[in-house]
């Protein structure tokens, strides 16, 4: 059987009859255990794609898609997302503080539409605590070759105003373990933390940022919300070519729900193909103005939506909820027809 057939037959059939985040839960707690056993490592090594190296905001890429932030919040399971053949992941997001999230259920499978929502609101073990797993990642000789993200945001409890210190007490801990660094100003999840996008709000941010990035030096991105006028996108852009920001992460999830009629009142953030349009219009607005690179995210579920953000003009690629719905096949396959 090939990785998507036994993905399809055996192991979603499985996680489709728990909840959503038993689901998830339980995927994550056996990708965990696996990262400590080096002959099931390399057994999962059967779903790598081809390489397809390259070169972006100074790192080196084997394959050009990589895990989107969320699933491994914690960076709980690095080894086995290298062996599944990623070629990069961001973990996080991270918060400051260590916090539960919001109450449950907080995420809603629409299989029809091959979609989901969630509202978890960064439920994560907290910088500290992320920091010291990295720490002995790294130590160990377990650390993958493949570049490690790391993807910050705002604690709850931390009013906005104080937003630029609870970010730049993550980055001090979290930046010298990552490869790269993506400041997350737009999950819906997070009360106030959109509003980060604003000009005002994001350079204080950025500047700060960049003032604490001069030890560490790592490539630091921001992550935006498909929920912006392209005004705002252009403000955007030109805060993040003023203040060092090495590339953009377009986009986020959408609070436009219009796509899933059942969900119109559910409160959340959508993900999956009816937000594949939106995030390539994204992807395009920005590269057609602006020579950042960046990395797609977005309703990539197939080879075709993969080149379509290719086309577009994106350098990388990051997939989620696709990966909940195709599994481990979904690399090669996008490997191959991109
Ligand atoms: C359950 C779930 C949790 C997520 N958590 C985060 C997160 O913590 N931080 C973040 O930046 N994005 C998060 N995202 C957004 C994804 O990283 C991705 O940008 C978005 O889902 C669009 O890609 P997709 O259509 O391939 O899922 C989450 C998405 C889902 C479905």
């Amino acid at each position: 059987m090939n990785a998507e057939a036994l993905y399809q037959r055996l192991v979603r059939p499985i996680l489709f009859s728990l909840s959503p985040e038993a689901a998830h839960n339980l995927a994550i707690r056996n990708l965990r255990a696996i990262s400590a056993l080096p002959s099931v490592l390399r057994q999962l090594e059967r779903f790598q794609p081809a390489l397809s190296p390259r070169t972006v905001f100074g790192l080196t890429f084997l394959n050009p898609i990589g895990l989107a932030a969320g699933f491994d919040k914690n960076g709980v399971a690095i080894p086995a997302w290298a062996a599944l053949g990623f070629g990069f992941v961001e973990i996080g997001t991270v918060t400051a503080k260590a916090q539960p999230g919001n109450p449950k259920p907080r995420i809603f499978r629409y299989p029809e539409q091959e979609a989901l929502i969630n509202r978890l609101g960064f439920n994560n073990d907290g910088a500290d605590v992320v920091a010291a797993r990295l720490r002995r990642l790294r130590e160990s000789s377990r650390w993958p070759v493949i570049p490690i993200g790391i993807n910050l945001g705002k604690s709850k409890i931390t009013p906005i105003e104080n937003a630029v210190e609870d970010y730049v007490y993550s980055f001090r801990l979290l930046a010298p373990l990552a490869d790269y660094v993506v400041l997350n100003v737009s999950s819906p999840n997070t009360p106030g933390l959109r509003s980060l996008q604003e000009h005002a709000a994001l350079v204080q941010l950025l500047a700060a940022i960049r003032r604490e990035n001069e030890t560490a030096r790592k490539p630091v991105l921001l992550k935006i919300a498909p929920d912006l006028s392209i005004a705002e996108l252009e403000q955007i852009i030109a805060a993040c070519e003023q203040h060092g920001i090495a590339g953009i992460v377009a986009t986020n999830t959408t609070l436009d729900h219009s796509a899933i009629p059942s969900a119109r009142d559910q409160t959340g953030g959508l993900s999956g193909r009816p937000l594949r349009k939106k995030s390539t219009e994204f992807v395009r607005a920005i590269t057609s103005r602006s020579s950042l690179p960046v990395i797609a995210s977005g309703g990539i579920a197939d080879a075709a939506s993969a080149r379509e953000k290719f086309e577009a003009g994106a350098q990388l690629l990051q997939v989620y909820t696709g990966y909940v719905y195709r599994g481990p096949g979904l690399l090669r396959e996008i490997a191959q027809g991109s």
